[in-house]
């Protein structure tokens, strides 16, 4: 059993990390706390407080974020608030209560030129407002707080919520060819892989006594591929359910013009957190499996 020195806060609502991260600790039979809308709202980085304190925790994992990448450059600034200013905020709570925080970031701090996986200290270069928030989120927790660790992660997807799986299934109902993106490259991140491995940190970072483990990780599957190549494996799934899927038609980002720009290249190095943490993720082919696997199940 653990006790209230090991309670782990997790911020988040529905979203499929916070859900992930949510069943995985009662599985686990963590010690934890579940922090969201109403009790919290990250626009207003004061109600926070309130919750910290009666929560308790020993470590913070901020799993809530804007991640609406095309609508934030709109409004830049509300997702500057939520995606910078909160976590800054629970990085000040944490350094004045003696707490770790665990805050998740992305692979869109980068630019996405590079042709080899990006290791957590490459120089970021954001190209969107949504990666220039998650970056200035990043700086605020790791000016005001050194028990700080901050895990990037990219392509996160579930068997259910907004996310491109769901999306690939919506559009297998509706249309005989389905035109995807095929020279964006990254690794596709199951939610309830990716929180099995931030606990795991978690967990050890609550219990290393020197602080060796505090800095920037990177986290996502193991092996890479394009969207294009993840909506084919999603249908390779559904079809083996019996479904009819469409046609997948491999376009270029130039034939798909969104407001964000996205990167090229989101492949994220995962080598330092395996040698400090001796945790990697599977490969996410097989994340794919088990995720449809779980909807089966569901
Ligand atoms: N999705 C990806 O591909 C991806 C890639 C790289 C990194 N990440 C990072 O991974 C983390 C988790 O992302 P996700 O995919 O789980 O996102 P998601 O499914 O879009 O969920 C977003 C979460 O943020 C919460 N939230 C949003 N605005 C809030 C506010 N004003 N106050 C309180 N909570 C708020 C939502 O709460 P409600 O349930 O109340 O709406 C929800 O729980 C984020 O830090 C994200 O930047 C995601």
């Amino acid at each position: 059993m653990t006790n209230s020195a090991e309670r782990i806060a997790i911020i988040g609502g529905a979203g499929q990390l916070a859900r992930a991260l949510k069943a995985r600790a009662q599985a686990e039979g963590l010690d934890w706390v579940g922090l969201a809308r109403p009790e919290i709202d990250l626009e207003r980085p004061e109600t926070l407080w309130p919750a910290l304190d009666a929560a308790g925790p020993r470590l913070v994992i901020s799993a809530a974020a804007w991640t609406g990448v095309d609508q934030a450059e709109a409004e830049e600034a509300r997702a500057h608030a939520i995606n910078a200013i909160a976590p800054g905020e629970m990085a000040r709570w944490c350094a004045a209560n003696e707490a770790a925080l665990l805050h998740v970031s992305t692979d869109y701090v980068f630019d996405g030129e590079a042709t080899i996986p990006y290791p957590p200290d490459h120089p970021p270069h954001p190209v969107s407002a949504y990666g220039r928030g998650k970056l200035a989120g990043e700086t605020l927790v790791r000016e005001r707080l050194g028990r700080h660790l901050i895990v990037r992660t990219g392509w996160v997807y579930d068997g259910e919520g907004h996310n491109f799986l769901t999306t690939m299934l919506r559009l297998a109902a509706e249309r005989d060819v389905v035109r995807v993106v095929a020279d964006q490259t990254g690794a596709p991140t199951y939610a309830a892989d990716l929180a099995s491995g931030l606990l795991a940190m978690g967990r050890q970072v609550l219990a290393a006594a020197d602080g060796s483990l505090f800095g920037t990780f990177h986290l996502t599957s193991a092996g890479v591929t394009s969207w294009f190549g993840f909506a084919e494996a999603i249908f390779e799934e559904w079809a083996a359910r019996g479904h009819v899927c469409p046609c997948v038609e491999a376009i270029s980002t130039d034939e798909w013009p969104t407001p964000a720009r996205r990167p090229k290249f989101s492949v994220l190095d995962c080598t330092a957190t395996q040698d400090r943490f001796g945790i990697a993720l599977p490969h996410w082919r097989g994340g794919l499996s088990r995720c449809f696997a779980a909807r089966d199940e569901a």
